[in-house]
């Protein structure tokens, strides 16, 4: 009776660890930083910037955008035809390759899109269709990858003259024929909390996630002194919203809001490693940056390099 009793409460214990074990957390941490450089002529170079050895370490180039560059008219949509904005006096294709070959863990991204051009006109999406807008695309995002030397694109698009589903079709298939034809190797998408936006980046994230690698969330376009319990929270939303994701964190050296480095951002990410859920941190921008020597760059890479 006894050795009956102890063998059924000891399958019973069997039964009750393999169904009610909590599965242990596969750590997700990543060694990812991001930065967003060259589009404030500021001139800053990439050698400007302290990169450290341990960490995968990606430039994003800003911006290229489907806009005329005319001094004598204002700049005005392309349909698909990109064209270089970001400072090409200090960031041309040579500078690109002498960089791939001092660094072996940095590769180079360029942002497509952006929140103004000129003088602070905003730069709206604004495809004729579907069909022409993503051949010019195809064509002229290429022919910039190539001639620069690049390895992933960013989407950062931030007003639109489009609906989401237009959107997300545009995109999805650019970045599909970029990915697919080996141009280049990763992608990314630049959102923020805003009613606008997020439609038009969920849509593309429901029907083409599978080809974008990492969410660049703007943390830094949420209200100025977020604290670090509200961080956390808007991480949870944005994660949950972008599932399956990589939502990497950011913050701003150029004043914008959101969680900032004095106020606990490094905590917060703290916090997020002990989670495994930190996949990441950019920042907007090194032209900001430049004017306090990229302290909080050179923080971030050693937080992410431990
Ligand atoms: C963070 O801010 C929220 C909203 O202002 C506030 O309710 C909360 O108490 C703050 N948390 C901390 C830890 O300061």
């Amino acid at each position: 009776m006894d050795l009956c009793m102890l063998v059924v409460s000891l399958i019973l214990e069997i039964i009750f660890i393999a169904l009610f074990s909590s599965h242990p957390v596969v750590a997700a941490n990543s060694k990812l930083f991001r930065e967003y450089i060259g589009a404030e002529d500021k001139g800053v170079t990439f050698s400007d910037v302290p990169i450290n050895e341990d960490v995968d370490f990606h430039f994003i180039l800003s911006f290229a955008i489907d806009y005329t560059t005319s001094s004598s008219s204002p700049p005005s949509p392309t349909n698909g035809d990109f064209r270089v904005y970001w400072d090409t006096q200090n960031l041309n294709p040579s500078h690109v390759s002498s960089l791939k070959t001092h660094y072996w863990n940095v590769k180079v991204a360029m942002s497509l899109g952006g929140d103004t051009i000129a003088n602070n006109e905003k730069v709206y999406f604004s495809p004729k269709t579907i069909n022409s807008w993503v051949r010019n695309a195809i064509h002229s995002v290429t022919d910039i990858s190539r001639r620069y030397h690049l390895d992933g694109i960013d989407i950062d698009y931030e007003h639109f003259h489009a609906d989401a589903d237009t959107f997300a079709e545009c995109i999805g298939r650019l970045l599909f024929f970029l990915k697919q034809n080996g141009v280049v190797s990763f992608a990314s998408l630049a959102t923020y909390n805003d009613d606008s936006a997020q439609p038009h980046y969920l849509a593309l994230w429901r029907k083409y996630g599978h080809v974008i690698d990492y969410v660049n969330f703007q943390f830094y376009a949420y209200e100025k002194c977020t604290n670090i319990s509200q961080f956390l929270k808007y991480f949870d939303e944005q994660s949950s919203n972008y599932r399956g994701g990589k939502v990497l964190v950011s913050f701003g050296t150029d004043g914008s809001g959101g969680l900032s480095p004095e106020n606990g951002f490094f905590m917060a990410c703290r916090r997020l490693k002990h989670q495994g859920k930190l996949h990441g941190i950019f920042v907007w921008s090194a032209d900001d940056s430049m004017k306090d020597g990229f302290r909080y760059e050179k923080l971030s890479q050693t937080l992410l390099a431990k």
